[in-house]
């Protein structure tokens, strides 16, 4: 586990930025999906084909209800983070890749999806996010985002905390 100062040395660093993810960013959004700390973290624990992911992501560009953002710093690809839209709420997932972990950038994401969301969704009161109850950094990296805990819940079959972000 990383000191506290290390995980500040890139905080609130300029280049940072949500791009609307292409199909350029397939590549990347498949090894992010397939990456083992991420799939343990999933409610879908196996890994995905590629003909599926590929099917997934030309379907989620195209979805006006899907908020679909790579994380860019300085244009380098290190996450992604996604908001689908629901009637009066939306559901919000993050993953930054391992070797670029503890410098805040899911923080930076998450407030930056959070705020484009309520600004350009009037309609979306609600953002929620679900998370295994065990995945202790994501429960402090959306708490640090300002969501709040709301309840234990059964999602996807699995135990799950469910947090929220408010308007
Ligand atoms: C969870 C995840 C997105 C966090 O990304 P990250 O960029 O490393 O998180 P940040 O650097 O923005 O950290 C935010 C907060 O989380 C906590 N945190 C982050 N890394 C930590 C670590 N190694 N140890 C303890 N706390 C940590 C801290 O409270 C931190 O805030 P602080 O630095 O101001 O104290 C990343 O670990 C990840 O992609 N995990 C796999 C996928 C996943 O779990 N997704 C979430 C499920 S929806």
């Amino acid at each position: 586990m990383k000191k506290q100062s290390e995980r500040n040395s890139a905080k609130n660093i300029p280049n940072v930025i949500l791009a609307r993810a292409t199909v350029a960013d397939m590549r990347f959004l498949f090894n992010l999906r397939n990456d083992p700390g991420v799939r343990a973290v999933s409610f879908n624990n196996n890994p995905i084909q590629w003909d599926e992911h590929r099917k997934w992501l030309l379907k989620t560009i195209e979805n006006p209800n899907s908020c679909l953002f790579v994380v860019k710093v300085n244009r380098r690809r290190v996450g992604q983070v996604r908001v689908d839209l629901h009637v009066g709420y939306g559901e919000i997932s993050v993953s930054i890749a391992a070797a670029y972990r503890g410098k805040g950038f899911a923080k930076i994401s998450i407030d930056r999806v959070g705020r484009y969301v309520f600004k350009k969704y009037p309609k979306i009161k609600k953002i929620f996010a679900y998370i295994k109850p065990e995945n202790i950094v994501s429960i402090k990296t959306f708490e640090k985002a300002g969501f709040s805990r709301q309840s234990n819940v059964k999602h996807k079959g699995n135990r799950a905390l469910k947090m929220a972000l408010i308007r």
